[in-house]
């Protein structure tokens, strides 16, 4: 059947920015996200090399006309990490203006670590909808990694950030991490159906699989009572 879905993963380091060490050493995925019959997509989590993105998606014929961020880690939004300045948010306010979607819990981490305007930011709360086209992806709020995390629904997928991961979940020891709110969010996505396919925010332990196997894999996941999460992770 035909499908208006456009979705691509690119790895920071291997399909752009190639001549960048840090980001090959960071393992970034970037996710473009749209509509093939209007030629739009979204960008989700713009770093690195944003010119270098804005330009794969008008080589497969689409515009970026928004972006959609999970977190406001510089290493996902760009700015300063480690001494290091991360391409981000600014770069693509100046090649592609366009609204930036994110949780409003995590506005102003994202305007302080890139310098952004609130005016540029559309903030949003748990179960909102945006529309790139005909295609909508749904705002699950899973806060755990940050406050203001964010999870991506699209079609049969999950944009999954720094929440989860194919072998474990996002660190919740950084500033803003909270442990319990990490347990709650992993049983919200548990609930997704076993053939959501699962796509992190990091290549740590591979680029995608469906939520039935990480059920089977990921001990993070495995974990149904709070208690006993304190005690392992806690
Ligand atoms: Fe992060």
């Amino acid at each position: 059947m035909d499908t208006p879905l456009y979705f691509r993963q690119l790895l920071a380091g291997r399909d752009f920015g190639e001549d960048d060490p840090v980001a090959c050493q960071m393992q970034n995925f970037v996710y473009l996200i749209g509509d093939r019959r209007v030629g739009e997509c979204f960008v989700v989590d713009p770093a690195w090399a944003v010119r270098d993105l804005v330009d794969l998606a008008g080589r497969d014929g689409m515009r970026v006309t928004g972006a959609l961020v999970t977190h406001y880690h510089p290493d996902h939004v760009g700015g300063e990490l480690w001494g290091h300045e991360i391409d981000g948010l600014p770069t693509l306010m100046e090649v592609a203006p366009c609204p930036v979607h994110c949780h409003r819990l995590e506005a102003d981490g994202i305007r302080k670590v890139t310098g952004v305007s609130a005016s540029d930011l559309v903030t949003h709360g748990s179960g909102d909808t945006v529309r790139c086209g005909d295609v909508e992806i749904e705002l699950l709020h899973t806060p755990g990694h940050t406050p203001g995390s964010l999870c991506f629904r699209v079609a049969g997928s999950l944009v999954s950030g720094d929440t989860l991961f194919l072998q474990g979940c996002g660190r919740v020891d950084l500033p803003g991490g909270d442990s319990d709110q990490m347990f709650a969010s992993l049983q919200k996505l548990k609930t997704l159906p076993d053939s959501c396919v699962v796509f992190p925010g990091h290549a740590y332990s591979g680029a995608q699989a469906p939520m039935g196997d990480l059920l089977g894999q990921n001990h993070y996941l495995r974990v149904a009572d709070l208690e006993m999460w304190r005690q392992m992770f806690g």
